[in-house]
C-alpha cells in the first residue's frame, strides 16, 4: 500500500488476537501500522507487535528493493509496535535508532539495550531531513505512555500520530470508524484528555493533509471531521445529545424499569437514547457511551449492602478515566435496605462537574404505582432540556 510515492505502508492485521492490551475484545482484529518514507536519507517509522515481526520485516524488505533504511524512529515503545526493533537492528546494523529519552530507557528495559552506539535522542521540536521530507518530532506525553513523540512530515503535510487518530479493528474490518475509534480512545487514552488537547494545541498551526496513526486506517479526506472528534472526547465534552442507560438486572425487574425509562424517553422525544446491558455487553462500549451521550442513567439492584459486580466495575472505568461534565440518574433496586444510589454516588464523588438528577427511582423488589410515577417524573426531567424539546 502507497500513502504517497515516497511514503510506503509497512504494518500487519492481526486477525488472530482476541483481546487488545489484554482486556479489549477486538472481533475485527487490530492494525499494527508501520511506514517509510523513501528520500535521499530513509526512515521506518515504528515496528509491530511481536507475532508479526517477521511479515513486517518482509514487507519492509520489498518496500526497500535494493535501498537500505538509515533510521528508524521509534515513536511509541508499548509493545504492539516497538517488537519489531531487535530484527531491525540485527537486519541493518548500520541504520540509526531515532527516539525520545525516556523511548530508550523502555528499550533498555523491554529489549536489553538502549543503542547507546547508534542512537539518536530527539526532544520537542527537533527535526530530521531525509532529503525533501523535513521531520518535526513533537513530544506528547501520555497519548498514551510518557516516551510518545508524534512525527510532522513538512514536505507532504503528514502527521504520523502514534496511537492517536487509531481504532481497534484490522484495516480490511467493515466498521463505523468512529464508534471503534471512541471505543479505543475512551478505553486507552480516555483518563489523558488534557495531554490530547496539548497535543492537538501543538499541531493546530501546521496544515495536515494526512493523518498515519499506529492503528486503522490513514485519514486523507475530511480530516476537521476526526480532529474535531478527538477535541471533543479529549475535552470532555458532549458528542451526542441524549441519554445512555446502563443498567445490570438478576430477576429482570431493574431491566423492566431500564426498557420503561426508555421507552419512555423516546417517546417524549428525547433525541438519542441507548440501553446496554453491563453484565452482557461489551464494557469498553458501554464505557465510550458514557463519554458519549449528555445524560447518563445508571440503574442497579443493590447487592451485599452496595451495587451489583458489573456496576461497580463500570464506574471504575469511568472514574479512572475522568468521568465529568456530564448528568446522572440514579435507579436503585432492593427488597430490604436500599443501598444502591448511595453507593454510586460516593463512587463518583471525585468526578469533576457532574450534575445528579433531582428525581430519583427506589424500586422495592419489583415496579409499582409508586416507582412507576418515580420513573414518569424521571423520564420528564431526563427530557426538559432534550435540544428537541427546548
Ligand atoms: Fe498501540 Fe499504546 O500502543
Amino acid at each position: 500500500m502507497e500513502i504517497s510515492n515516497t511514503i510506503k505502508y509497512l504494518g500487519v492485521n492481526d486477525r488472530a488476537i482476541d483481546l487488545f492490551e489484554g482486556q479489549y475484545k477486538v472481533p475485527n482484529g487490530m492494525a499494527y501500522n508501520s511506514y517509510l518514507i523513501l528520500d535521499d536519507k530513509n526512515a521506518v517509522l515504528d515496528t509491530v507487535d511481536v507475532h508479526f515481526t517477521e511479515e513486517w520485516l518482509q514487507n519492509l524488505k520489498a518496500a526497500l528493493g535494493s535501498r537500505q533504511p538509515d533510521y528508524l524512529i521509534v515513536q511509541h515503545m508499548e509493545p504492539d509496535h516497538s517488537a519489531g526493533i531487535t530484527v531491525f537492528a540485527e537486519a541493518y546494523p548500520d541504520a540509526t535508532i531515532i527516539a525520545s529519552a525516556p523511548a530508550f530507557t523502555m528499550m533498555k528495559q523491554f529489549l536489553g539495550t538502549d543503542f547507546a552506539d547508534r542512537r539518536i535522542i530527539i526532544k520537542d521540536g527537533d527535526t530530521l531531513s531525509l532529503g525533501a521530507h523535513s521531520l518535526t518530532f513533537l513530544s506528547a506525553p501520555m497519548v498514551h505512555w510518557p516516551e510518545v513523540m508524534v512525527t510532522y512530515d513538512s514536505f507532504e503535510k503528514i502527521l504520523f500520530s502514534a496511537d492517536a487518530f487509531g481504532k481497534f479493528g484490522a484495516l480490511d474490518a467493515e466498521d463505523d470508524w468512529a464508534d471503534e475509534a471512541r471505543r479505543y480512545y475512551i478505553g486507552i487514552v480516555g483518563k489523558y484528555g488534557m495531554q490530547v488537547q496539548n497535543l492537538l494545541k501543538k499541531t493546530a498551526s501546521v496544515t495536515i493533509q494526512k493523518i498515519c496513526p499506529l492503528h486503522g486506517p490513514v485519514l486523507k479526506d475530511n480530516l476537521d471531521y476526526y480532529l474535531h472528534l478527538y477535541d471533543i472526547w479529549s475535552s470532555y465534552a458532549v458528542e451526542t445529545d441524549g441519554v445512555f442507560i446502563a443498567y445490570t438486572s438478576i430477576y429482570g425487574h431493574t431491566k423492566e424499569a431500564a426498557l420503561l425509562l426508555a421507552q419512555k424517553l423516546r417517546e417524549a422525544g428525547c433525541p438519542s437514547v441507548a440501553i446496554a446491558d453491563l453484565a452482557r455487553e461489551d464494557m469498553a462500549a458501554c464505557a465510550a457511551n458514557a463519554f458519549r451521550y449528555s445524560r447518563l442513567v445508571l440503574a442497579t439492584p443493590t447487592y451485599n449492602a452496595g451495587v451489583f459486580p458489573f456496576m461497580r466495575e463500570f464506574l471504575q472505568h469511568l472514574t479512572e478515566r475522568n468521568f465529568q461534565n456530564r448528568t446522572v440518574a440514579f435507579i436503585e433496586n432492593g427488597s430490604w435496605a436500599l443501598t444502591a444510589s448511595k453507593t454510586m454516588k460516593s463512587m463518583l464523588e471525585g468526578c469533576k462537574n457532574l450534575t445528579f438528577a433531582e428525581n430519583e427511582v427506589h424500586i422495592k423488589s419489583a415496579l409499582s404505582e409508586e416507582s412507576l410515577a418515580q420513573l414518569e417524573t424521571l423520564a420528564a426531567e431526563l427530557c426538559k432540556d432534550c435540544s428537541s424539546q427546548s
